[in-house]
């Protein structure tokens, strides 16, 4: 008998890649690998995943604790480029597709698998970034989409699950879509699909909320070259300091993000997002960046942030254009280094103390006190000569009649 070709899938435990299993064998005479990676989504034990996959059906399960992976790899050059697509959304899902896309490919190398699987729709950013993902990291491989391509839908899914009775609950009726993991948590459809509709608490599990808060909680955070690296003076990893967050951020109902977002795919869509460590965290980071980025590289680095956020949420993790973004943001964090002291409470994280000895700010030069070092003659000459092409053009404005109108009438 021919060797059956095999296939990865990107498994998540749930029901519809755990029907994956079975329906994408029965629909391409394939073996299914399954892969789960942790990224922090909480939840189940990744050996139960492991030992489901094999009971759907898989000829192999791998598992992978990707966690520090994640929040070193991933998570820090977003938190380094203050990574918020639309100013707003810190690219949570955007941020683990590439990840997982990375241990699939991984898996396809080490089992000899030729196609790529994933459980996505046809509709969402997701399917774009796990495709994009494989093939730049492995042009040769191919990929289906069982949900898009091969007609599983939900009703499918519960059918097929009964009938072959897998290990897996199909009564459960999620009325959300929901994505999530130690950079935050993605909640779309539903009753949320309606934009007047205000999110319900139900929504939210990150977050406390932020309406009734307990008391304020002072944090200070500490960061190396634009990594965090301690918490309170207490050192720990990035994975810890962004759990630590969560929890003290979250009590506070910080992070919580109501948004119409452009997909990627040409959709607008209503969004909720509720991320406290990620939101506290960049807006540390973004303060500690005030104090010790000159000021060009700072409102040009704004601009490289931007466009940094929409290539990661486009898919495009591993591009060339996003590598080379990576190269000039890494470089801009050589002095980013400091404490930035916040008070967390009812729904905000504010700054209210930086310290650095790569700061940039002068007191001397800053202060109104007397004896301070900034010569304020100077300023006289520079401002008649930083004006003086304003100056010019609005002299030939009076002389065309377009001067500014002062709704004077004429003098
Ligand atoms: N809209 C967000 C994004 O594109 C979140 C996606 C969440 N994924 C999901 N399968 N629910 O990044």
């Amino acid at each position: 008998m021919a060797k059956k070709d095999r296939i990865v899938l990107a498994y998540s435990g749930g029901l519809d890649t755990s029907v994956a299993i079975g329906w994408i064998g029965e629909q391409t005479g394939a073996e299914v690998i399954a892969v789960a990676v942790d990224v922090g989504q909480g939840g189940e034990d990744l050996e139960v995943i492991r030992q489901r996959a094999l009971d759907c059906g898989a000829v192999e399960a791998y598992v992978a604790d990707a966690r520090d992976e994640f929040a070193n790899e991933y998570c820090v050059p977003a938190l380094k480029a203050n990574g918020l697509y639309q100013n707003a959304y810190p690219l949570v899902s955007a941020l683990s597709r590439p990840l997982i896309a990375k241990h699939l490919v991984r898996a396809a190398r080490q089992f000899g698998a030729t196609t790529m699987a994933h459980g996505c729709t046809g509709k969402g950013n997701d399917q774009v970034r796990f495709e994009v993902s494989f093939t730049s990291m492995a042009p040769d491989l191919t990929c289906i989409a069982p949900v898009r391509d091969l007609a599983l839908t939900r009703d499918v899914a519960i059918d097929y699950a009964n009938k072959h009775k897998l290990p897996i609950e199909t009564t459960k009726n999620n009325p959300f879509s929901i994505d999530q993991n130690v950079w935050g948590r993605a909640i779309e459809t539903g009753f949320l699909e309606d934009l007047w509709n205000a999110p319900t608490k139900d929504v939210y599990s990150y977050t406390d909320d932020p309406t009734y808060p307990p008391l304020p909680d002072e944090v200070t955070i500490t960061f190396d070259q634009g990594v965090p690296v301690a918490v309170d003076g207490r050192k720990l990893s990035v994975l810890e300091i962004i759990q630590e967050l969560n929890q003290r951020a979250g009590a506070q109902g910080i992070g919580r993000i109501d948004m119409v977002e452009d997909r990627l795919v040409g959709i607008k869509s209503r969004e909720i997002y509720e991320a406290p460590g990620a939101m506290t965290l960049i807006a540390a980071h973004k303060e500690l960046e005030n104090v010790t980025l000159e000021r060009e590289q700072a409102r040009f680095k704004h601009r490289v942030d931007t466009r940094w956020a929409e290539l990661v949420y486009d898919a495009q993790w591993f591009s060339p254009l996003k590598n080379s973004l990576d190269a000039f943001i890494e470089d801009t964090q050589r002095y980013v280094s400091g404490d930035i002291r916040m008070t967390l409470h009812g729904g905000r994280a504010t700054v209210t103390g930086r310290k650095s000895d790569t700061s940039l700010y002068d007191f001397n030069l800053a202060t109104y006190e007397t004896g301070d070092t900034f010569d304020q003659s100077h300023s006289r000459g520079f401002i008649e000569i930083y004006g003086l092409t304003a100056k010019l053009a609005a002299a030939r404005d009076v002389r065309f009649g377009n001067g500014v109108d002062f709704g004077v009438g004429d003098l």
